[in-house]
């Protein structure tokens, strides 16, 4: 037994060395792929702390409603501006709801004649230009959605590597909120162009920099080209792993002609970034039949008068570094097409750990899959975001999805308690259901939980922190979320099935006697509460206190 196991072992070595002396001779480091593959949601790129994303009008949770809860792929501009209307004629707009946010399905399989998104040409066929005017004559702003990927998650035309022409079309409509999917999205490969050197046109000079002038860095290495005799290549300055640096001397500032001249190899694409002064540059090298054994590739980069340094390098080992770079590329995009006005919203559903880099991409990001109105699935998300809390903040947001209050067979208490923790989170507040339904009964209970005053100044407050879960019973969950001002919210939420009674200390919030708090009082019976007391709480319900 032990030895066919050994035999098995002795096997699977052997595999791999082979497989691994293979892999490098494609010039691709071997234990790079093991780690893009073991840990796809790592993000291995150095992401400076503290450098947030400069667009956006989010310095507190977006607030709005969104077509996709609802009524899925069945949009069209009438039922949009009739929820307009709605949003208007409830009160909701005055209380903070302001983008009406066209989800999956707005826009045509067709792009139009200069490559550019349109909408359905049936469905929105005043164009969504006019729907936008009409929009904003209300006092409202328009949102957009569409994918980091070749389609939507409807196999509608999206934006992965249309990111600049779709940016400017959003802006040039006057959009202000922007929902980008991860459906359909392809990978950056981690692999990186093996070169023999770079040709650099300048005007009528051409410099030709060979890959032995050349400054390698990390793994990246020189080697010796076997087909083409006396020629050498850089390898390995894929996943992150090496560089490479060409000097150049320019005679002026230019946007000069660069040919990357490679040694083809390995049946896969590659991709490279290159640096000059501040600026990136991407290029990507096809899959190779190698039929000839070098190939030259061409970009268009800015250099400056003097002496200047190429860094060619690839930066993308797993899953999670390609997201960032579309992601990020997409936002550039946007803040350059609307000088800063579009906020931006990232959603590849927590795949790729956004909470780790997408603060520096976006304004928020989604946590988790789809919210679907079912109260396990509505406490499951809410379990994943309440351990999220640190990294939200004024511009930059965790998004637990859109809500589903007034959605489903959900019971009062639980579609106060779903808004509720959604407020204690300083979650985006963007509405899910038919507000149209609402417009009649002024009176109606859901209509009144989403209004509701004080849960909104809580998810608005300025300090802009999500609330922390402090302690935990069988029975209850103890949130509380810091408030300016000197303030705190205090939520205990009944997880049980039934109505429980539970107790409340002022002592155990943390920092207490940094607020000093005198009194604590509900936000839904005005009522104040003493320290040391027991507070009765429906299933699923959930109390809120000022402390001040
Ligand atoms: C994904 C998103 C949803 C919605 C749909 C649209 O599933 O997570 O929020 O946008 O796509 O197709």
């Amino acid at each position: 037994m032990y030895i066919y196991l050994l035999l098995i072992f002795i096997i699977l070595i052997i595999v791999f060395v082979v497989w691994a002396l293979f892999k490098r001779k494609q010039g691709v480091c071997p234990f790079c792929i093991l780690k893009q593959f073991m840990f796809p949601s790592k993000i291995t790129m150095n992401i400076p702390k503290g450098e947030f994303y400069q667009g956006g009008d989010a310095k507190t949770p977006p607030m709005g409603w969104s077509s996709w809860n609802t009524f899925r792929n069945h949009i069209d501009e009438k039922l949009i501006l009739e929820t307009a209307d709605a949003l208007v004629k409830t009160g909701l707009a005055d209380a903070g709801y302001k983008y009406i946010n066209l989800d999956d399905c707005w826009h045509s399989s067709l792009r139009d004649e200069n490559g550019r998104l349109q909408g359905d040409l049936v469905r929105f066929s005043s164009g969504i230009d006019t729907l936008s005017r009409k929009i904003r004559s209300k006092g409202l702003k328009i949102g957009l959605y569409s994918s980091n990927g070749d389609y939507t998650c409807e196999d509608l035309p999206a934006s992965l590597g249309n990111e600049k022409t779709d940016a400017e079309t959003f802006a040039e409509w006057g959009v202000e909120y922007f929902k980008y999917d991860f459906c359909h999205n392809i990978k950056i490969p981690s692999a990186a162009p093996l070169i023999s050197a770079i040709e650099i046109k300048n005007g009528d000079k051409l410099t030709v920099i060979p890959a032995e002038k050349a400054r390698l860095s990390g793994l990246a290495k020189l080697d010796k080209s076997k087909k083409l005799p006396g020629k050498y290549y850089i390898s390995l300055l894929g996943h992150g792993k090496g560089s490479a640096v060409f000097e150049y001397e320019s005679d002026s500032d230019c946007e000069c002609d660069v040919t990357l001249c490679i040694r083809k190899k390995g049946g896969f694409e590659k991709y490279i970034v290159i640096q000059s002064g501040d600026k990136y540059y991407e290029l990507f090298v096809p899959y190779t039949k190698t039929w000839t054994v070098d190939g030259r590739y061409q970009i268009k980069i800015n250099v400056k008068k003097g002496k200047n340094e190429l860094k060619f390098f690839n930066p993308v080992c797993t899953r999670a570094d390609s997201a960032y770079i579309q992601y990020k590329r997409m936002g550039e995009a946007l803040r350059k097409a609307s000088d800063g006005s579009i906020t931006y919203s990232i959603c590849e559903w927590g795949r790729n750990k956004p909470a780790d880099w997408a603060w520096n991409t976006g304004n928020l990001w989604r946590i988790s899959g789809d919210i679907i109105p079912n109260w396990r699935w509505i406490n499951h998300i809410y379990n994943m975001n309440i351990k999220l809390s640190e990294f939200a903040g004024p511009g930059h947001w965790n998004d637990p999805d859109m809500l589903e209050v007034g959605n489903g067979k959900l019971t009062f208490e639980e579609n106060k308690t779903h808004f509720t923790l959604w407020c204690m989170m300083a979650s985006p507040l963007i509405l899910g259901n038919d507000i149209r339904k609402l417009i009649e009964n002024p009176d109606d209970e859901i209509l009144g939980i989403l209004k509701n005053k004080e849960l909104i100044a809580i998810n608005q407050d300025e300090l802009g922190k999500q609330c922390v879960r402090y302690k935990k019973t069988a029975k209850a969950d103890y949130l509380y979320k810091p408030l300016s001002g000197n303030r705190v919210a205090v939520c205990i939420f009944n997880r049980k099935n039934r109505n429980s009674l539970v107790a409340f200390s002022s002592s155990d919030i943390p920092d207490n006697d940094k607020y000093g708090c005198m009194t604590f009082r509900n936000v839904f019976t005005s009522e104040t509460i003493k320290n040391d007391c027991k507070i009765s709480v429906f299933a699923h319900g959930s109390v809120v206190f000022i402390g001040e």
